[in-house]
């Protein structure tokens, strides 16, 4: 009854597993540093991760938009039930077309599937790439004044493992928000307030984006990605909510404003 959680030690994987292995549902965490071993870049390193597995949570690095995101998720499903896999959660995004055709592929497997599909997760700013930019007080992105209704990992966590470990969640697609449409000049203010420190938003161009992303080493085609991403997601057909928290777990989901104060040792200076 093993559930392999893949990208276990990242920002969703690590409370899916700390979850399921609260529940005392055996865990085997699926990524680079595991034993054995996944990785997305190496196929040879699937099966074994798979081998006697009955659920399947898949969080997909980097992400479901980028290149050779659709072919890995379709030959990763495709193993997942030769290898005898019953159920499959996907962590999914919103708004993307490419996420969107690894939905179907899941959705077309003949596996118990669950898609938690998630607008931008709020951990990004407390474990995620914006940490830097938050202690250096200066969030600079290529973006303008476009809301976005920012979600806590936590809530995805528990719909990931609702869906894992109980009835029906099978053939649901719940597409998670946080309760609140926030544009970055607003979390920068949530952020300064829950800091004590001034936290500012700078929407800067694509290119000067570009620029100091490479500057902080982050790879070429990387960038080029998330600058697409950006200008696709972050476009305004994601200004909307969504009930994904309340129909999977019957409660609201959490605030940006109680997320900021929770997590506000992540922005503690040493
Ligand atoms: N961030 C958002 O706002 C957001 C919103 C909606 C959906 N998503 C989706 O969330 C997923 C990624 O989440 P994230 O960016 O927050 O990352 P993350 O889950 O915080 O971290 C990366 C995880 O992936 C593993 N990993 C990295 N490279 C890998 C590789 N080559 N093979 C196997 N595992 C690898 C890492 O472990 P090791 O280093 O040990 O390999 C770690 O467990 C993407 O599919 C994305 O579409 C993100």
């Amino acid at each position: 009854m093993t559930t392999l959680v893949l990208g276990g030690t990242g920002k969703t994987g690590r409370r899916v597993a700390d979850r399921l292995a609260a529940l005392d549902v055996p865990v085997r965490i699926g990524s680079r540093s595991a034993e054995p071993g996944f990785d997305w870049t190496d196929r040879a390193t699937w099966a074994p991760a798979l081998e006697g597995v009955e659920a399947v949570y898949v969080s997909y690095y980097p992400d479901l938009a980028f290149p050779g995101a659709v072919e890995d998720i379709e030959a990763l499903t495709a193993l997942a039930v030769r290898c005898g896999v019953k159920r499959l959660v996907l962590l999914s995004g919103r708004g993307e077309p490419q996420a969107e055709a690894s939905e179907r592929i899941v959705q077309a497997s003949g596996l118990d599937w669950t898609i938690v599909r998630c607008g931008w997760f709020m951990q990004n700013f407390s474990e995620g790439y914006l940490l830097e930019a938050v202690l250096e007080g200066v969030i600079a992105l290529p973006v303008a004044d476009v809301a976005e209704p920012f979600v806590d990992v936590d809530d995805i966590a528990d719909v990931a493992v609702a869906a894992l470990t109980r009835d029906g969640h099978a053939g649901r697609l719940y597409e998670l928000t946080g309760p609140r449409l926030l544009t970055f000049t607003d979390v920068a203010a949530e952020l300064s307030r829950a800091t004590g420190r001034r936290v500012t938003y700078v929407p800067v161009t694509a290119e000067q984006y570009a620029e100091a992303a490479i500057a902080h080493g982050v790879p070429e085609e990387e960038v080029e990605a998330l600058n697409g991403l950006f200008a696709e997601v972050l476009d305004g057909r994601n200004a909307h909510l969504s009930d994904g928290v309340q129909q999977a777990l019957g409660r609201p989901a959490r605030d940006f404003a109680d997320y900021a104060r929770a997590n506000a040792e992540a922005w503690a200076r040493p």
